[in-house]
């Protein structure tokens, strides 16, 4: 038995040994990998020390956030010039989203055949559940490093056993996905939210190629200009989307469950967070390589200040196909872009704190972008305002629930 009560075989703990209590399985086993635990409210996942990962047979570590929740968490993985990880299997969803490099990943499928594709920076791959994988650097002079969002936590604290985690012979083969899905194809497919008012768009793949590049659709509800695609990866659990915010625009504030880890992928920006009673913004630049997780129920909004469209990739538990829990089914049917003041989770624009916009339009100041906004907000009566009218709690709207 490991010190986190996790049986490392299959017998049960000899009974003499004394029985623990407030266990955390998942946080024990992260800590017996043998490799760098960073812990923080976000990540520059391209810097992150890393060490020899025995489990990989490459480089790694955790890049654990303060919002993960309980479900989900993230690790790094760094594969030298010409190398290759181990082969590895596991119980838990797993996406990696690529930092850095170019290299290919091998798939072994419950049916004896394999599955090869190759990816370069900012592609996006699911590994079919508890399929045997292999990643290669095929680059001679450069690493590859891939950002792993999953849920091991949920996984090992559930069964606890990590031999039940990693050395699972039962395969899933409805999971598996058509050739196509890990050739960079898929199938597109939509479904009505918030009483057939509009379409959420989701594209059911393995593997895409280049999420810069990636056919997005209109999502107007969460800011003008905002694009959106959700993705069904190896008919998982776990979700993800792309979101594009336009040049001199950001996106409305809305809050929702823990654990999702948003990744910047093109353009650069920040993202403000805060509580409701909050008097103060927690700020959080970003760019390619930075990850975060808002925490549960935390205000966050996410601003283009540069002067192309801005994309991130937020991955989280609770699918569009397998909503999981209560919070996600909520955003799935659309109330992550419902104002709070009728039952939702988002903040419109004519709701916000005058903070929010004077403090992007001093950013575009710094980068010269035009804001593209003023058919929204009056601009120079929010430049114009006091400094008692900047200060105290941040304005927010009244909640009327019910939003759980
Ligand atoms: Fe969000």
């Amino acid at each position: 038995m490991t010190a986190s009560g996790a049986t490392s075989g299959n017998g049960a703990p000899p009974v003499d040994q004394p029985k623990k209590f407030l266990l955390d399985p998942y946080r024990e086993w992260a800590a017996g990998e043998g490799i760098p635990i960073h812990l923080d409210f976000g990540h520059d996942l391209i810097t992150l020390e890393t060490a020899p990962w025995d489990r990989y047979g490459a480089r790694g570590c955790f890049a654990h956030t303060y919002g993960a929740g309980d479900f989900m968490a993230n690790y790094v993985i760094e594969v030298p010039a010409g190398g290759k990880t181990r082969p590895v299997k596991h119980l838990y969803e797993a996406f990696f989203y690529v930092l850095v490099g170019h290299g290919s990943t091998t798939v072994w499928l419950p049916n004896g055949e394999t599955r090869s594709f190759e990816w370069g920076p900012k592609a996006l791959f699911a590994i079919p559940l508890n399929c045997q994988y292999q990643i290669f650097n095929n680059s001679g002079f450069e690493p590859v490093r891939l950002s792993c969002t999953n849920d091991a936590p949920i996984t090992i604290n559930l069964y606890h056993n990590l031999d039940f985690v990693f050395d699972n012979p039962f395969t899933f083969p409805d999971r598996t996905g058509l050739s196509k899905h890990f050739e960079g194809d898929g199938d597109h497919r939509t479904y009505d939210v918030t009483a057939k008012t509009s379409v959420r768009n989701v594209w059911e793949t393995n593997f895409v190629h280049d999420l810069t590049s990636f056919k997005l659709y209109e999502l107007e509800a969460r800011g003008k200009g905002s694009l959106n695609v959700s993705f069904v990866l190896a008919d998982g659990t776990m979700h993800a989307h792309v979101s594009q915010i336009p040049t001199g625009r950001y996106k409305k504030a809305h809050r929702h469950a823990a654990g999702t880890h948003v990744h910047a992928v093109d353009g650069e920006g920040y993202s403000l967070l805060w509580y409701e009673g909050d008097s103060e913004f927690k700020e959080f630049p970003w760019k390619h390589g930075f990850m975060y997780t808002p925490p549960f129920w935390m205000f966050h909004q996410h601003f283009n200040t540069c002067d192309k469209p801005a994309r991130y990739l937020a991955c989280s538990l609770g699918s569009r196909r397998y909503p999981f829990i209560s919070l996600r089914r909520k955003s799935s049917e659309g109330g992550g872009s419902i104002s709070v003041q009728q039952g939702g989770r988002q903040i419109e624009y004519e709701d916000q704190d005058p903070r929010i916009h004077r403090k992007w339009l001093e950013a575009l100041k710094e980068t010269g972008v035009q804001s593209q906004m003023t058919d929204i907000f009056d601009e120079p009566r929010i430049m114009a305002l006091p400094p008692e009218a900047l200060t105290g709690v941040i304005s927010t709207p009244r909640s009327i629930g019910p939003a759980i």
